[in-house]
């Protein structure tokens, strides 16, 4: 008897039949880690649990583990559970699937409404560029993107998040992803070894990060931010850090720390990576600037189309220490990156005209009453739990009462058809499990930018069905 079953939030095809109960189960998520759909740091249920939803024996389950450790798949601990573990570089010969078709309600962090993308806004302003571009502006371009996308995204970053920039200075990318894999050449070019990435975060980014040679070294977060103190006695060359809004803890960068790092870059001729994925949406009308208008000189400043608009825009934009823009030239000429000019100056005539601006407003209107819908639903529904985060961005923390583990709220939550990640799914894999959940507590990272507005209520129904379930579990 075959059977599919979603394990850790993934969908799984494990054949619990016969004798081969434990090799189909051990192929299955084999499988399921090879071609990513079991990301690196992803806690397993307990065997326990497990055996108990598939209907097996808990033996069989422990032996799937075993193997799976064993090979180097996972990362088991006595006493602190299973997880898909860290490689340095991820096995040869085999294609990533195709990304998962989008699961039925979501609350994954990171995934904006692109329902609200303003398709008639987006389209008139295409309209009215291609009407008036010039032959000139249809050809080749700067390496650093459409000059005059650099130019209003200067003028609106220094309006709108503190950002002390430069036309020559922005440049433009694929995505957040594309801007940090030059960073990481110019890095190299600039003889870096050592980057220091936060104990919770993106863990593509991560990976890009490594995928450059560069080694990371980590920094744990605390109730102000991450703690930066660690640097210099770490030597790092370099440091990514969300510092609005730690992602996903939700914790900003305190002022002191921020100071604090600033002197550190300076001395130690070091760069700051500043992350301001969802700076725009700051709910409490405390927005705090961008740091990297502390130290021009030092901090790399970055943000994304991915939220606002739609990830399928496919523009990010940063803001470059002038000392580094020579090695992100080079690094954007030698991976034989060109411009999607027609994309740009459709940007370009979006934020220019200030619809980019009306439009943040409507999301930030948007996101803050979804995110009250969390904080009354947890309040009413999950009086033992505790929305945590500021108040700002597409994600908060649900705190999880004592007792009650992510694992299985997140098992629960497939069950009902909900994609939703524990935090521990965010944890920098070379950290040892105990230190990194020890400190924080068990919560998981709710998402409410991601479901369609007619979606939204029956996914925070599931959410709350999922943690009552998992805290009946103990
Ligand atoms: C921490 C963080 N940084 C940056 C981004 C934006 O990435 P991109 O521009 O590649 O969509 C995301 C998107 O999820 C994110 O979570």
């Amino acid at each position: 008897m075959g059977g599919r079953w979603a394990i850790a939030g993934i969908d799984l095809h494990v054949d619990v039949a016969g004798t081969r109960v434990s090799r189909s189960l051990e192929e299955a998520l084999r499988a399921a880690v090879v071609d990513g759909r079991l990301a690196v740091g992803t806690r397993l249920p307990s065997s326990r649990t497990l055996a108990a939803d598939l209907g097996i024996s808990r033996n069989s389950v422990a032996q799937a583990y075993e193997q799976l450790t064993a090979e180097g798949w996972l990362d088991a601990r006595v006493g602190a559970g299973t997880w898909v573990r860290e490689r340095a570089a991820p096995p040869t010969g085999r294609v990533p699937a195709p990304a998962a078709t989008r699961p039925d309600l979501d609350l994954r962090a990171g995934v904006p409404d692109a329902s609200a993308f303003p398709r008639q806004a987006w389209a008139a302003a295409a309209r009215r560029v291609l009407a008036r571009a010039s032959v000139d502006a249809l050809g080749y371009t700067d390496p650093r993107g459409v000059p005059a996308l650099r130019q209003h995204m200067a003028a609106y970053l220094a309006r709108a998040r503190g950002v002390r920039a430069s036309a020559a200075d922005v440049f433009v990318g694929h995505g957040f992803g594309d801007l940090l894999a030059l960073v990481c050449r110019a890095l190299r070019a600039r003889g870096a070894r050592l980057v220091a990435v936060e104990e919770y975060g993106h863990e593509l980014h991560r990976r890009i990060v490594r995928a450059h040679g560069l080694q990371t070294v980590t920094l744990a977060i605390d109730d102000d931010g991450a703690d930066v103190s660690r640097l210099e006695e770490a030597g790092a060359d370099a440091v990514l850090l969300t510092p609005a809004h730690q992602f996903p803890t939700g914790v900003p960068l305190s002022a002191e720390r921020r100071v604090r790092l600033v002197r550190w870059a300076e001395r130690a001729d070091a760069i700051v990576v500043e992350d301001d994925y969802d700076g725009e949406f700051r709910f409490d009308r405390r927005a705090v600037g961008a740091l990297q208008a502390l130290a021009p000189e030092r901090v790399l400043y970055a943000g994304t189309a991915s939220k606002a608009l739609a990830p399928a825009v496919g523009l990010a934009w940063a803001v470059a220490p002038p000392s580094l823009v020579p090695a992100l030239v080079e690094a954007r000429e030698t991976t034989g990156g060109g411009q999607d000019a027609v994309n740009q100056l459709t940007l370009a005539e979006f934020v220019g005209g200030h619809d980019y601006d009306r439009h943040v407003r409507r999301l930030r209107h948007l996101y803050r009453s979804r995110r009250e819908a969390v904080e009354a639903a947890v309040a009413d529904r999950l009086p033992r739990c505790r929305v945590t985060g500021l108040p700002a961005g597409l994600h908060c923390l649900v705190e999880l009462p004592g007792g009650v583990r992510e694992g299985d709220v997140v098992v629960e939550a497939a069950r009902r058809g909900l994609a939703l990640e524990g935090l521990g799914a965010f944890a920098e894999g070379t950290v040892a499990p105990e230190t990194s959940s020890a400190r924080r507590p068990p919560s998981v990272v709710v998402g409410y930018g991601a479901p369609r507005p007619h979606r939204f209520g029956e996914a925070l129904a599931a959410l709350v069905a999922s943690v009552d379930a998992a805290s009946g579990r103990r």
